[in-house]
């Protein structure tokens, strides 16, 4: 490790997930075992662009690592999609004699790291804190499988009053454009159907309740007690809710709509983000000493690897269908990758 960096700044950035604070906690130690100082900017790029800086020590970070959110806050920030914005971050930056920024966060994060080098020229490294797993170039993103897990959790419930009362759940699962929590929540809890925008198209509910009739009114007629829909957000217009009154009033199957919402981003991390974001918080820093920069770190068979920030937010990586035979779906898939 060669680089001559001192001071290392690190903010948390668009949605929250599980595993964060145990990548901010991994930062910190790390830095201080290297001998740098580390500054914990709070709520996002609004306080890169607020001057809300201040320093981050160990003591700050016991005692955090099973925390679901972030003890540095988080924002979504439209004002650093402007080029005063951009600017307001970086004099921030070069005010505090930042030389290296660390932003876990999603695609829209990474934006803003690619936005700020224009106007500031120090090392820039993004940890995949989503629990969308929509970045690219990593096999998970951190708060992936704990959001998955929390899913699975309430379903199951779920499943049981479904079977008792013989009826049809639309469960609605978060995941703004991609459908990795849809399609692996679906598989784990055996849904009879996964409806993401992988296989589905698109549409209003009434057309996807007309596909679906016809299936669900066979499988009561078998017998089969419950009958679980898995879908995610932002497919079908009116959502789960909307699906569930047309299968009532067009087709009378008695459906009920379920969304799990923002349970699925809070809670204790699993041991796989508490233990991948700590691994990836440690690399950040010594990447950083390496010289390293315009990279985020992605974990791929069990590997650090390095993903330019570019890279990781083209949108290629593709939900894992091929067991999809497991359930009753009616919808064609697409190939896997
Ligand atoms: O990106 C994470 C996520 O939870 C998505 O799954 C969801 O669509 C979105 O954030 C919700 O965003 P907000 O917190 O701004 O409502």
């Amino acid at each position: 490790m060669t680089n001559k960096i001192s001071n290392l700044a690190i903010l948390t950035s668009g949605g929250d997930a599980p595993g964060m604070n145990a990548a901010i906690r991994a930062v910190v130690l790390a830095a201080e075992h290297y001998q740098l100082s580390v500054m914990g900017i709070s709520h996002g790029y609004n306080g890169l662009i607020n001057q809300e800086i201040r320093p981050l020590t160990k003591q700050d970070v016991h005692n955090i690592i099973h925390q679901g959110g972030t003890i540095l806050k988080s924002a979504r920030c439209r004002e650093m999609m402007t080029e005063q914005g951009v600017k307001q971050a970086a004099s921030t930056l070069h005010k505090n004699n930042i030389d290296a920024l660390v932003v876990i966060g999603g695609d829209g994060s990474f934006k803003g790291l690619l936005a700020l080098q224009e106007h500031w020229q120090g090392q820039v490294i993004g940890l995949p804190g989503t629990i969308d797993n929509d970045l690219d170039g990593t096999d998970h993103t951190i708060g992936f499988a704990t959001a998955v897990d929390t899913a699975i959790h309430a379903i199951d419930k779920i499943r049981d009053t479904a079977d008792a009362f013989e009826r049809v759940f639309i469960v609605e699962l978060m995941g703004r454009h991609s459908g990795h929590i849809t399609f692996n929540v679906g598989l784990a809890c055996a849904a009879e159907q996964i409806l993401s925008f992988e296989n589905t198209p698109q549409g209003r509910a009434k057309a996807i309740a007309t596909e679906l009739a016809e299936e669900i009114k066979l499988a009561q007629k078998y017998d089969q007690s419950s009958y679980i829909i898995c879908v995610a957000e932002n497919l079908i217009e009116g959502g789960a809710t909307a699906l569930a009154t047309s299968l009532q009033q067009d087709f009378g199957i008695d459906a009920t709509a379920c969304i799990l919402g923002y349970i699925q981003r809070g809670g204790s991390p699993v041991a796989k983000d508490r233990i991948m974001a700590s691994k990836m918080g440690v690399a950040a820093v010594e990447w950083l000493l390496a010289g390293k920069t315009n990279l985020m770190i992605g974990e791929q068979n069990q590997t650090m690897a390095e993903v330019p920030l570019l890279k990781a937010i083209a949108h290629q990586k593709t939900v894992a269908n091929n067991l999809i035979c497991t359930q009753s779906n009616i919808f064609s898939f697409a190939q896997e990758q």
